[in-house]
């Protein structure tokens, strides 16, 4: 895309440590990848819910919602996921700039996208979390009930069936939403934040 080359950067007067020491905790990006009906929504809401109740500054961003404002002139084709994922991830950029613990809950199916992501982020702030669940088990609930029209046929580039997804190689968490409880999952996410001192 073409950089206006009259569009300066604007310092700020607050800074991103500044937000982070008054809000004792460091603002990453959790950013959730795996497939429809895995559980990202689910598990990045009970992420959020146990970080604000330790008072930790949070937010969600979940494709679903995104996908209704945001990204509403977006479709399905390769093209658009990935306009999709370099919005949210501008935005994402900017909610951790702000020192908010930031969750996003995106299919986000190719490696390349997801990357891009990483690299705008400052090393170590971009944290994948890798909902791993089987396409039968997601297919199997099918909560929304679209793998049912995908298979017809009604729904074109569906994830899993007419559409790729590219597990992530080496994520920072990989949690298995197919088989381990949800308490279970929130716990190791929580247990890496501690570990890494971000909390
Ligand atoms: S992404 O691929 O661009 O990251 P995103 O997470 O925003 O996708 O949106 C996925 C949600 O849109 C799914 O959970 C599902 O409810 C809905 N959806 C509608 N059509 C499709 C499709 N063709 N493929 C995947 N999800 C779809």
């Amino acid at each position: 895309m073409m950089k206006n080359k009259n569009i300066l950067w604007q310092q700020t007067l607050v800074n991103k440590s500044e937000r982070n020491l008054r809000s004792s905790h460091n603002s990453v990006l959790l950013w959730l990848t795996g497939f429809s009906g895995a559980g990202k929504s689910t598990l990045a809401h009970a992420i959020e819910r146990r970080l604000y109740e330790r008072n930790c500054a949070t937010f969600v961003l979940d494709g679903d919602n995104v996908r209704h404002g945001l990204c509403s002139d977006l479709g399905f084709s390769q093209q658009d996921r990935e306009e999709n994922i370099r919005r949210v991830g501008e935005m994402a950029k900017l909610f951790v700039e702000a020192g908010v613990i930031t969750i996003t809950a995106f299919i986000s199916p190719y490696i390349a996208d997801r990357e891009r992501v990483r690299s705008i982020l400052p090393v170590g702030e971009f944290i994948e979390i890798y909902c791993r669940c089987p396409l039968e088990v997601c297919e199997e609930r099918d909560v929304k009930g679209l793998y049912e029209k995908a298979r017809k046929g009604l729904i074109a580039d569906f994830t899993g069936i007419s559409s790729p997804y590219e597990p992530p190689v080496n994520p920072e968490i990989t949690v298995d939403t197919g088989t381990d409880d949800l308490d279970k999952c929130v716990g190791k996410v929580l247990e890496y934040l501690l570990q890494h001192q971000i909390i």
